[in-house]
């Protein structure tokens, strides 16, 4: 069963969204592993986005996303790093089919609500940065 790292960031924070987009993905049938409301620490930050290190718009990310309350996730699934995507939408909130939470809830790529991991690879040391592995739960749904 696959895992995926997704994070409600501070925009979707602020505009009480976390349980509209909880719901989503229990409606779609993931199973959560672990969740916890944090502020990201600057280290954190930078280590997270260290792939955009050498984009414009760097800076604006590690501060944006350092600025409230993000609320960090573990979902599990058939499928769930691709099919996580798909439900975020595009990361341009403009270029986000409705029907997406980008696509429902965004206007501006720098407040595009939710970040989810791209890759098993990214899944695996996004989880990693952000989780023990004490953290991680796993149950049989069917108790
Ligand atoms: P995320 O999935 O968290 O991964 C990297 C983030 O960079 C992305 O979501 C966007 O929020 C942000 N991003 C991408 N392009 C731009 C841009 N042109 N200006 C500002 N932020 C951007």
């Amino acid at each position: 069963m696959e895992r995926t790292f997704l994070m409600v960031k501070p925009d979707g924070v602020q505009r009480n969204l976390i349980g509209s987009i909880v719901q989503r993905f229990e409606d779609k049938g993931y199973q959560l592993v672990a969740a916890k409301l944090m502020t990201i620490e600057q280290s954190l930050a930078e280590t997270h986005y260290e792939e955009h290190k050498e984009r414009p718009f760097y800076n604006e990310l590690v501060s944006f996303i350092t600025s409230g309350p993000v609320f960090a996730m573990v979902w599990e699934g058939e499928g769930a790093i691709a099919g996580a995507r798909e439900m975020m939408g595009a990361t341009n909130p403009q270029e986000a089919s409705p029907g997406t939470i980008r696509g429902d809830f965004g206007q501006q790529v720098s407040k595009n609500i939710i970040h989810g991991s791209d890759s098993p690879e990214s899944a695996a040391r996004e989880i990693g940065l952000f989780f023990d592995e004490k953290e991680l739960v796993s149950y049989d749904k069917s108790i």
